[in-house]
């Protein structure tokens, strides 16, 4: 998964470099910056006295010293204040130009903070957002991991109302499937009264009658597709030829297919040439929300790579909220598993 958030204490990430949400001294403070210095030892300081300060939105490089990381990237974050000041650009800023010095010196993994989301009063929601889309736009250009290191436990990673609406989601559809099993009960019972209290009806007949109103009630939920001959023709295609039919049926490249699934060319490669490719879910799922496939679509995909959506996984209610409401946007679905402590769709 090219993009993906964690959490973690960044100065234990062990990657090519990472990044410091500094101030425009560069030499030192509280926060991160602060548990960065600490981690690396005094020489970081020493160094950092010789670049002369970095500006608002620019970055500077330096060693990792007594980090696991090889480079620690020194970026200044703006301070909100309120919105209008330019701050989404400059913190936007921030990441390109911590990613262009990471480019340049060959790194393959850089991890960032959330920058500005500290002393700096950056909104977590949009900060979070900020930092997706930035990567994500430049991981369509070039290969690399990036991960975005998320400290605290508690703060809210997504819009209080896209958080109250996938939580309502999820507690209606755990309700819906306990009422199921509930109404399942019900015509069982139904089914054994009504048969003792006929006399011509032997007992055991009843138990059918109630397991076949069912079918022909579960029966009518899934679409009978109106192209038989078609529908034939797939019953024996794999995941991976599915995938490949659906990527040319919505006119995308490769490229911008699993770019958009966040997944990496090689897992892509590998999923091209296997025709019997077992993918795991988190992948499936990925490709499905790139490719903008409808619920049915998608359990289809599922069902070619051993998977089912069920109502008893938070994590596939959350899933079959985004589909079903045709929202399609990874870095989203991912805030919102993440805000849930889901694991990632991607590969
Ligand atoms: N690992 C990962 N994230 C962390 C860690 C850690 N060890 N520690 C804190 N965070 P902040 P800013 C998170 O205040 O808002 C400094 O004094 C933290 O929860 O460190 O850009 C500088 O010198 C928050 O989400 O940075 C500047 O003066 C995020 O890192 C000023 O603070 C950023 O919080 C910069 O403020």
């Amino acid at each position: 998964m090219p993009l993906t958030i964690v959490r973690n204490d960044i100065t234990k990430m062990e990657c090519d470099a990472i990044v410091n949400a500094a101030n425009n001294s560069l030499l030192g403070g509280g926060g991160v910056d602060g548990a960065i210095h600490r981690a690396a030892g005094p020489k970081l300081l020493e160094e950092c006295r010789t670049l002369g300060g970095c500006d608002t939105g620019k970055a500077k490089i330096t060693g990792g010293y007594e980090l696991p990381a090889k480079y620690v990237i020194h970026t200044v974050g703006p301070i909100w204040q309120g919105g209008s000041h330019g701050e989404r650009e400059l913190l936007a800023s921030c990441y390109r130009e911590s990613l262009a010095l990471a480019a340049e010196r060959g790194c393959e993994s850089v991890a960032f903070p959330l920058i500005s989301a500290g002393a700096y009063g950056y909104p977590r929601p949009e900060a979070l957002r900020v930092a997706m889309d930035t990567c994500s736009e430049f991981l369509m250009e070039h290969d690399m991991m990036v991960y975005i290191v998320v400290f605290d436990r508690d703060s809210l990673f997504v819009s209080e109302k896209l958080f109250a609406d996938i939580r309502r989601y999820v507690d209606d559809n755990y309700v819906s499937e306990h009422t199921d099993r509930s109404r399942r009960k019900m015509f069982s019972l139904l089914g054994n009264l009504a048969a003792a209290k006929s006399e011509s009806a032997p007992v055991d007949a009843a138990m059918p009658m109630a397991a076949a109103m069912f079918a022909a009630e579960e029966c009518c939920e899934s679409a009978v597709p109106d192209d038989l001959e078609k529908a034939m023709a797939q019953i024996d295609e794999s995941f991976s030829q599915m995938l490949l039919r659906k990527i040319d049926e919505k006119g995308l490249t490769d490229a911008q297919c699993y770019k958009k699934a966040n997944i990496d060319r090689k897992l892509f490669s590998k999923i091209r040439s296997d025709v019997h490719y077992k993918p795991k879910k988190i992948t499936v799922i990925a490709f499905a929300a790139a490719l903008e496939l409808s619920i049915d679509e998608t359990r289809d995909m599922l069902m070619k790579a051993g998977f089912a959506l069920s109502h008893s996984s938070k994590f596939d209610i959350i899933i079959e909220y985004f589909i079903t409401h045709g929202r399609y946007d990874i870095i989203e679905i991912n805030e919102a598993l993440f805000a849930f402590d889901q694991p990632l769709i991607g590969g």
